[in-house]
């Protein structure tokens, strides 16, 4: 990642140094940041990229740690003034100490070096730009230059932050008159094309939010009808993905960038390499024979704590809220539903959706469960996005 000069590199395509900062953070995998964010760092001289980092692993060192210490110690760093020259970009505001903290203050490492200018993509809500004034106040310039690709490197930090519970996101597949069951319960592993309800890209879709999101919530109930894999299927999933084509072709993993399907974003191919969620289970073990599948192992599961290497906690409550809080506790910040529509009403009705994702097939069934019970309805929800997906509609409701 070192000694790339925009002027010369053909992987840096313009956009500034902040976006490069981006990209690179964009290809880290935020199940392996959670609930840390994902950060990239770059160190300029003279509009030449000297080095560059990104925080890569929760408890691991941060982003700009990893820019600073891979500057080159046979290049200019040792030329006096080396510092007063130096402008370091970073897409969110620098740590600093605080109760419990793993890693070392960034703040203080900048301090230390006081190079010339620091330019930050976004603020930390954590530190609120604190952080930015004791940089300003050591005579340090120092620049918020607020960033799109920046706030949307970490979607859900800003909420775990503040609310302390993970964001939660209902995602239901329904046909055209919200019914929810295609498959006959019981009747095996579902196939695609006969018993989905949605079609490949809004399944890719599904893919690719399950490569974004901590935990998928299921129940025993659900993986007892549909047997599902709950990994994420993706070669290229966006978060590894370097959208903007440009990027770090230092660790071997990462493949030239090649299209995924028409109308996607270029995504970098990344074979293996996909991490996959989380699983949460409402109900009880003991209730699910050895062979369903989302004990299967998988590449780059998260840790041992599972079974395969997947980490899947079972919760035999219907307390929700408290299922919730647990998962907090053990640093998920985001999670998303796969469960049927009883529990995805249950957490609507005691308002713990942040937002809900539909995608709508144009089929009638005429019979089966309706996707949410009760007459729960959307009222405290906006309809923020819509998209065809080649004939299914997806639809995502933000809460007001
Ligand atoms: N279209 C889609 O997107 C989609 C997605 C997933 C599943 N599905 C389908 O949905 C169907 C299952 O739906 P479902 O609504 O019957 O089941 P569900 O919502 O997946 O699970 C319901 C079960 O969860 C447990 N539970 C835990 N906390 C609860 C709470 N607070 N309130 C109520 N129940 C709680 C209960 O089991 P206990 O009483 O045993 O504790 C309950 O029977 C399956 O046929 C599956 O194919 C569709």
């Amino acid at each position: 990642m070192d000694n790339l000069n925009p002027s010369r590199s053909p992987f840096f395509k313009g956009g500034g140094f902040m976006d490069h900062a981006a990209d690179l953070a964009s290809q880290v995998d935020p199940h392996l940041t959670a609930p840390n964010p994902r950060v990239g760092c770059v160190v300029v001289c003279d509009g030449e990229i000297l080095a560059s980092g990104v925080h890569e692993k929760f408890g691991e060192p941060h982003a700009e740690v990893n820019s600073i210490s891979s500057l080159n110690p046979g290049s200019r760093v040792k030329e006096p003034g080396f510092w007063d020259q130096c402008e370091i970009y970073i897409t969110l505001e620098p740590c600093d100490h605080f109760q419990g903290k793993k890693t070392p203050s960034c703040t203080e490492l900048l301090l230390k070096h006081k190079p010339k200018k620091v330019i930050v993509g976004s603020l930390d809500p954590q530190f609120g730009g604190k952080n930015l004034e004791k940089l300003k106040k050591a005579g340090i310039e120092v620049v918020l230059e607020k960033n799109e690709k920046c706030e949307e490197l970490n979607p859900f930090f800003a909420h775990f932050v503040k609310t302390k519970m993970p964001y939660v996101t209902v995602k239901m597949a329904q046909s055209l008159d919200g019914r929810v069951t295609k498959k006959i319960p019981g009747s095996g592993i579902p196939e695609p094309g006969i018993d989905y309800i949605s079609n490949e890209i809004s399944r890719q879709k599904v893919h690719e939010m399950r490569a974004q999101y901590s935990a998928l919530l299921t129940t025993v109930k659900t993986i007892l009808a549909d047997d599902p894999q709950l990994n994420c299927r993706l070669d290229n999933p966006p978060s590894l993905a370097k959208r903007e084509m440009e990027g770090d072709f230092s660790k071997e993993d990462l493949n030239p960038p090649a299209p995924l399907y028409s109308g996607a974003v270029p995504l970098f191919q990344r074979g293996r390499n996909t991490s996959d969620p989380q699983i949460i289970v409402l109900g009880k073990k003991s209730d699910i024979p050895p062979s369903a599948r989302i004990f299967l192992s998988s590449p780059l599961g998260r840790g041992s704590e599972g079974e395969g290497n997947r980490k899947i906690h079972f919760f035999d409550t219907h307390d929700l809220k408290s299922v919730l809080a647990e998962c907090a506790k053990m640093g998920i910040d985001s999670i998303m539903t796969e469960c049927g529509p009883t529990v995805a009403t249950e957490l609507l009705k005691s308002d713990l959706v942040d937002e809900v994702q539909l995608f709508v097939a144009p089929e009638i069934f005429g019979k089966g469960k309706d996707a949410f019970l009760n007459n729960a309805i959307l009222q405290d929800f906006h309809l923020h996005e819509v998209e065809n997906l080649q004939g299914d509609v997806w639809m995502r409701f933000v809460r007001k």
